[in-house]
Formats: structure tokens, C-alpha cells, sequence
């Protein structure tokens, strides 16, 4: 009798919890339209993957003129099948909410679906919606919402703020650095991203150097993405290089494009919203696509040249390029020869300030003064290479010739402030503790100086953490 009591109220409890995760299924493959999921039970983060009428996923871009307009992308689910952005000066009070303060402006939308077979991630139906928020003044603080355009404000985002940039282009500015996120983007970028943003809340945009994610397609892990940089994206302006994991089997990632909305004056061809150029103050940005560039032969022509324009009618003082995969590796038999051998001339020839890079999962910062036949490539500080990580991925490196600071084993996010003369250089780890710093000074004739600061912590090293397997 003592059996049968124990035994029955368990199976009874078993069969209760199978319906009740066959009726969620159900009800979720309905709202959704799908007829398989091969493996549901494992997409644990619903509200990461599904869009619902309620925009998610909302980013601001950096345009060409950003001292004028933004770029905001965002999703919902396909029943919302237009979008607006409104947009008013902030006030102190809700006045910006009164008749005439708010401009409304129709955004592009594309329905969109995506299934990662890859990882098993059912079918996920969206629109993506995009709009270019223009005739703005400069150096103004506005707010903005995304939504369908209704009176209610249910299928409204918030009013995010955000600043436009003023006109005096030697007036500072800050942007930060981050490399690779990619991995457990949800449980362990997240705090990266937050710290940089609560260490420089005024910063004026954010610059992500390739490989965000892990799997290209997975929605997931694009919901994790923008899940730790929550309504961060929404608030300061960002643009991003494509790193490999943007890219399955030559193929850039179906979601690329629908979600972010970047200049597009880079070359004609492949490499549409991933080689471009932007100008914000006194400094020439441009994202090469490092990825297409090494594994294609027309795009290293194509990007190479229009690079070579570019650079040759650059009017700016400081220039920064931002590319995944390093010119200079932190690990030895990790160079990127095609890469290196069509870049570096250019970046020689125009004396490029900065390249900010990624991929290799360790840290690295140095100039290429020391080239393998002893050789000086300039008189004064050349280019300054960095290679960082912002997530939890790590691999070692080792000392080579061009390094000056190197690191392991360490999440990292770097905030650089640009002035007229002086390009200041800080990475930081989580905790907020100084890494590396140096301070970059330009005189009139355009020779630079390198003054490196003393760090707070000691070089970090895998080998200190993990035992040798
Ligand atoms: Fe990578």
C-alpha cells in the first residue's frame, strides 16, 4: 500500500509537467506559426529569440553625419508592419510631449525570417525596421521612441535620450573599444559593457571590433547581444566591424544588415554596411572588413582601392581604423598575410594613428616601429596597433617585437578621448582597474609622440589561472 501512495502521485506529477511543457509548446508554435521544434525545450531564452508587437533589439548607428542625424534599427514581430520614430528636443518635463514638439518619421520596414538549423533554434519570424532621423542640430539633446505609430503607448519603446555631437571639431570627444564579445554574451559581456558605460557615462559612441557573436545565425545569441547592452545601444551611437563568427562559410550573417544601419559609402560589391567611413570631428573612422578582404580577392581589390581614396583625401587629423583580424597577431602563426601585405602599405603611406582589432582573444598594444629586418618605419611613433577582448573567450600570446603592453585572461574595454592634439588611451578591466594607457600626441607638423602610463595592475598570464593540461 506504502508503494502504490508513492508511486502514483509521481506518475500523476510527471504526466501533469509533460502536458503542461506540451501545452506551452503548443501554444507558442501557434503564436508563432511554426510547425517543428526540434529542440525547444533547449532554446531556454524565449524572450531573447521571439520579437513581440513591443520593438526589441532597438540600436542606434553612427551616420555620416552624426552631428545632424542617427540611424535607429529595431525589431518587432510581423504584424507590426510599420514603424515610426518620434523625436523631440528633451525638456525638462514632459512638455516634449505637447501638440508640435514631436516629429514623426516612417521608418523602412523588411519582413524577415531567420532559422538556425545550426544550433537547432526554431524558426523566427520578424520585421526589422530602420529609419535615418535627420535635420537635427548639433551638440542637442533629444529624445526618441521607436513603436507602430499608435496612440497607446503599449507598442512604444520608451523615450531613449540621445546627443548629437556640436560642430567644433577639436572639441573632445570619447568613444570605447571592444573587442571580441562573442561568447556567453549574456551571462558574462554583459558586465563589461555595463562598467564601460557607468565608468564613462558621457561617451559619444561605442566601437565593437568584430566577432559579437559566436554563430552567425543564431538569434540567440544576437538576443544576448542586445540583452546586455540593454538600452545602452539605444543610447549611445555604435558602429561595428564583421568579425569571422559574423560570417558562416563566406556568407555574412542574414541578420547583419536588418539590424544595424551603417554608412554605406564604402566600396560597391560585398561588403555593404561592413567597409565604410565615417567622419566624427576631427577623426577619419573606417571599418574595414577584414574578413572578405582575406578570404576574397575582388573584395581585397575593391576595399584596398577605395581605402587608398579615402585616406589620400582625408582632411582630417586623427585616423583610426577598425578591422577584426589583426595586422599584427598577439600569437605567433596567427598573422593574416593577404591582410597585412594590402593594408599595411596604406596605413604606412597616410600614417594612420590607431587600429583597434580583435579576434585574438588576448590583449596586445604596440607599434610597428620594430619590423622583422630591424628596420624603423618612421622617425617618429608610427601606428598603434591594439588587439583586445571583451569576453570571456581566451587564449595566450607571445612577446613579440611590436608589443609594448600584453595581456591574458583578462576582459577588457578601452576609452579613448580624442582632443585636438592628444589621442588618450585607456583599457580597463571589469573591475574599473587601469591595464594599459598612453597618451598620443600630434604637433603641428604631424609627428607624434608616444607617452606610455604606468598601469594600475601587473600583466596578466593564462598560465596564472589554468593549470597545464
Ligand atoms: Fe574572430
Amino acid at each position: 500500500m506504502k508503494i502504490t501512495f508513492v508511486f502514483v502521485p509521481l506518475v500523476f506529477l510527471l504526466a501533469c509537467s509533460s502536458c503542461r511543457g506540451q501545452s506551452r509548446l503548443d501554444q507558442t508554435s501557434k503564436e508563432h506559426g511554426h510547425t517543428h521544434y526540434p529542440s525547444f525545450s533547449e532554446v531556454a531564452a524565449h524572450k531573447l529569440i521571439f520579437p513581440s508587437k513591443v520593438p526589441d533589439r532597438i540600436i542606434v548607428n553612427l551616420t555620416e553625419d552624426s552631428a545632424h542625424s542617427f540611424a535607429v534599427n529595431w525589431r518587432t514581430d510581423q504584424q507590426m508592419s510599420v514603424g515610426y520614430v518620434e523625436v523631440a528636443n528633451e525638456t525638462h518635463g514632459p512638455d516634449f510631449l505637447l501638440e508640435g514638439n514631436r516629429r514623426r518619421i516612417k521608418a523602412t520596414t523588411q519582413i524577415f525570417e531567420n532559422e538556425n538549423t545550426r544550433d537547432q533554434e526554431p524558426l523566427v519570424k520578424g520585421a526589422y525596421h530602420a529609419a535615418l532621423v535627420k535635420g537635427l542640430q548639433p551638440g542637442t539633446t533629444y529624445v526618441y521612441r521607436v513603436g507602430d505609430g499608435s496612440e497607446e503607448d503599449a507598442t512604444w519603446s520608451e523615450w531613449f535620450q540621445l546627443e548629437t555631437p556640436g560642430t567644433d571639431d577639436n572639441a573632445p570627444f570619447s568613444f570605447i573599444y571592444f573587442g571580441d564579445a562573442q561568447n556567453d554574451v549574456k551571462s558574462m559581456w554583459s558586465r563589461v559593457v555595463r562598467k564601460s558605460y557607468k565608468m564613462m557615462p558621457n561617451v559619444d559612441f561605442m566601437l565593437h571590433a568584430g566577432d559579437l557573436i559566436n554563430h552567425s545565425e543564431a538569434n540567440v545569441e544576437w538576443g544576448e547581444w542586445f540583452h546586455a547592452g540593454g538600452y545602452i545601444h539605444a543610447t549611445v551611437p555604435s558602429i561595428m566591424t564583421p568579425g569571422n563568427h559574423e560570417y558562416t562559410k563566406g556568407k555574412l550573417s542574414a541578420l547583419w544588415r536588418p539590424q544595424f544601419n551603417l554608412p554605406l559609402n564604402g566600396p560597391s560589391g560585398p561588403t555593404k554596411e561592413t567597409c565604410y567611413a565615417i567622419d566624427y570631428k576631427n577623426m577619419k573612422l573606417v571599418s574595414i572588413d577584414a574578413i572578405s578582404l582575406q578570404r576574397d580577392e575582388d573584395s581585397r581589390m575593391a576595399q584596398v582601392k577605395w581605402l587608398d581614396s579615402v585616406l589620400a583625401n582625408n582632411t582630417k587629423k586623427w585616423t583610426t581604423l577598425t578591422m577584426h583580424y589583426p595586422i599584427f597577431s598577439t600569437a605567433k602563426g596567427r598573422n593574416n598575410k593577404k591582410l597585412r601585405e594590402s593594408l599595411l602599405p596604406l596605413i604606412n603611406k597616410y600614417g594612420v594613428d590607431l587600429v583597434l582589432q580583435g579576434h585574438d582573444h588576448t590583449y596586445a598594444r604596440g607599434a610597428a616601429t620594430n619590423q622583422k629586418d630591424g628596420m624603423n618605419l618612421f622617425e617618429d611613433t608610427g601606428t598603434v596597433y591594439a588587439v583586445s577582448v571583451s569576453g570571456p573567450k581566451m587564449y595566450e600570446s607571445q612577446d613579440q617585437e611590436w608589443m609594448e603592453r600584453r595581456g591574458e585572461f583578462t576582459q577588457l574595454f578601452q576609452i579613448i578621448t580624442v582632443n585636438s592634439d592628444t589621442i588618450t588611451y585607456q583599457a580597463y578591466t571589469p573591475l574599473g582597474s587601469l591595464y594599459d594607457a598612453f597618451d598620443l600626441v600630434k604637433d603641428q607638423s604631424g609627428k607624434k609622440k608616444l607617452i606610455n602610463r604606468e598601469p594600475e595592475i601587473p600583466e596578466r598570464f593564462k598560465r596564472d589561472f589554468m593549470k597545464e593540461k
